[in-house]
């Protein structure tokens, strides 16, 4: 596996916990692996711009030195939908320019995953969702599922959303495992109607432990 386009069922379902241990896991067989949070809201103004905790994780993880505009081009301040974080900021997010971004970094690595912001349809202007980034960029999708109550139809929805793309749903990701009292019979449920494979089966974790040993990419 190299590069991978990480996406969920909602908002705060461990996206960057996953893309973290990912881009750790692509490290242990020996690659240059970068990362890219190309759209963030919720970010901090600092002495150097804008900065999200999200793309600060990756690049802390990644192993590829990038300047932070590369890997995050588009940085809003408020915590609300990127899009309308966006016209109150009267920029108009251009696929062209994160698809440019990421083809320099590409050139630099042997792997970049990028983490989308909330969840697969999340809108970015007035006629772009997050799915045409995943497009645009030709990535395999990774879906992470935090598992609890309403999770089923969200995961069930997004993998019905992914393959009307045609782009390869690369596997999904249980993730949060044991904080809900079924989630056993949970993953068996998204099992028996997920085609793509269960890349990993994550437990509720400790603030420093990685989710890397519980997955396994192929
Ligand atoms: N398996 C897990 N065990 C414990 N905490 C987790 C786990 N997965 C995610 N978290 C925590 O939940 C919060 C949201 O996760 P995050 O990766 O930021 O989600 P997202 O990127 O989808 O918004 C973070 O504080 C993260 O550390
Ligand atoms: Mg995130």
């Amino acid at each position: 596996m190299n590069s991978v386009f990480v996406t969920g069922t909602d908002t705060d379902v461990g996206k960057t916990r996953i893309s973290v241990a990912i881009i750790e896991l692509l490290q242990r067989q020996g690659k240059r692996v970068a990362a890219m949070k190309p759209i963030a809201s919720g970010c901090e103004l600092t002495i150097d711009g804008l900065r999200n905790d999200d793309a600060l994780q990756l690049s802390q993880q990644a192993n590829v030195d990038l300047p932070y505009q590369l890997i995050n081009p588009y940085a809003f301040e408020p915590a609300i939908a990127p899009h309308i974080a966006a016209e109150q900021v009267e920029t108009a997010i251009k696929l062209a320019l994160i698809k440019q971004n990421f083809d320099l970094i590409q050139q630099q690595s042997d792997a970049v995953v990028v983490e989308g912001a909330g969840g697969w349809l999340v809108p970015l202007n007035q006629t772009e969702t997050m799915a045409d980034l995943a497009i645009s960029l030709d990535l395999p999708v990774i879906l992470v599922v935090d598992i609890r109550l309403g999770c089923i139809n969200h995961a069930l929805l997004t993998v019905k959303a992914i393959e009307s793309t045609g782009l390869k749903l690369q596997g999904w990701i249980a993730n949060n495992l044991g904080h809900n009292p079924e989630s056993i019979e949970i993953v068996e449920t998204l099992t028996q109607r997920i085609w793509a494979p269960c890349l990993g089966y994550v437990p509720r974790l400790e603030a420093h432990e990685s989710a890397a040993d519980y997955l396994v990419l192929n």
